[in-house]
């Protein structure tokens, strides 16, 4: 069994930062989205894995390589533009041969992980098998029917009146016969070759889908909010460490994880969170649900359910709550009058200002 990942697409959703890194590298715990499904693979046992990639390709390729590090053999397979999911599979047709294959999601994350998915599908070995999983707002997603005997009868891409509450979740394991299913479909009202199309298209000829429902948790990490609950959930579950140094004026408090060459002074770290390597943490309180990545600076101020990426400074800025912030970004406070916002943002950044 092969594995097909998807890391292209445009992420117009977590722009301006997917204007200058892919959104599958964005770190949940400090750790790039991308690793998590790679990971799922290979502890399910799937080892050679296809990645599609778009315009942020150079990027993947530089860190994920050619896969040894995770124990897989990874074959990258350019999507020359983003037609939709279905059409990633068209272009990875050649690659994929005869073999069934799990078609993973980039930006997706399955805490649980896939092994019992994976496992499900060798014995009775259905056409396909798609991951469901129960949401409140349905219309946002694919959403399938089940019959009383529990096999998908029909499935619909955002629906206005949907029939379930059950969206499909960014995992589906096939057989060859997808291709043929792809073949057949023509692109959507939106331009985009449709999975949900190919798996309506397999249905109405007869061909057996079966549904798993999930019961852990997953997420879609397409948006700012999905990737501060992701990380804010996988943080939970962060083996706490004193790698770095902690001075007698400061105190961690819950699962903190301080990594090497790291420096908390005269700061209240309060967990789950995670201090990248090389930040430094001064006079500050660091809340829960926090990733701070490599290299940063943070003085004089109190960050809360936020992720910081590498190489960023923030400096006596009051509080910063549910905030996603880039590389290499400064936020400072003003210390005297006037005390304006002197704004530069990069095209469309989101910032909301409380005075
Ligand atoms: P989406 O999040 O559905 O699409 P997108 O990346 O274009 O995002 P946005 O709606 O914010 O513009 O894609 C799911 C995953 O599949 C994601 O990792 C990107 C990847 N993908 C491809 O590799 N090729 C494609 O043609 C599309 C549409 C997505």
């Amino acid at each position: 069994m092969k594995a097909l990942v998807l890391a292209g697409g445009t992420g117009s959703r977590l722009r301006p930062l997917t204007h200058t890194s892919a959104k599958q590298l964005v770190p949940i715990a400090n750790k790039p989205v991308l690793f998590y499904g790679i990971e799922s693979l290979v502890a399910a046992g799937i080892t050679d894995i296809g990645i599609v990639t778009g315009g942020t390709a150079a990027e993947i390729e530089a860190t994920v390589g050619d896969g040894s590090r995770f124990g897989a053999r990874v074959t990258y397979l350019p999507q020359g533009e983003p037609l939709g999911l279905a059409h990633a599979v068209l272009i990875a047709r050649d690659w994929l041969g005869e073999d069934d294959f799990v078609m993973y999601l980039g930006d997706n994350i399955i805490v649980d992980g896939i092994d019992e998915l994976v496992a499900d599908f060798h014995a009775p070995r259905p056409d396909a098998r798609v991951l469901l999983a129960k949401v409140a707002d349905p219309c946002a997603f694919g959403v399938a029917e089940l019959d009383p005997e529990g096999r998908v009868v029909r499935l619909e891409e955002k629906p206005r009146a949907p029939r379930s509450d059950l969206a499909l979740v960014g995992v589906y394991l096939f057989t060859p016969v997808v291709h043929r299913a792809i073949r057949a479909i023509s692109p959507s009202a939106r331009g985009e070759l449709e999975i949900t199309d190919a798996l309506q298209w397999l249905v109405a000829h007869d061909y057996v889908v079966r549904p798993t429902v999930i019961t852990g948790y997953w997420k879609d990490t397409g948006n700012a909010a999905d990737m501060l609950e992701a990380n804010r959930c996988v943080l939970e579950s962060v083996v706490p460490a004193r790698l770095g140094s902690v001075d007698a004026a400061s105190e961690l408090v819950g699962r903190v994880r301080v990594e090497p060459g790291a420096k908390i002074v005269r700061s209240r770290i309060v967990g789950p969170a995670v201090i990248g390597g090389d930040s430094v943490i001064t006079d500050s309180h660091i809340g829960a649900s926090t990733a701070v990545g490599r290299d940063c600076v943070i003085t004089g101020s109190e960050v809360e359910f936020s992720i910081v990426l590498d190489g960023s400074r923030i400096d006596h800025a009051g509080r910063l709550e549910g905030s996603l912030i880039g590389r290499g970004v400064e936020v400072s406070g003003a210390r005297r009058a006037p005390r304006a916002h002197r704004l530069v943002l990069a095209d469309h950044s989101k910032v909301q200002l409380t005075s």
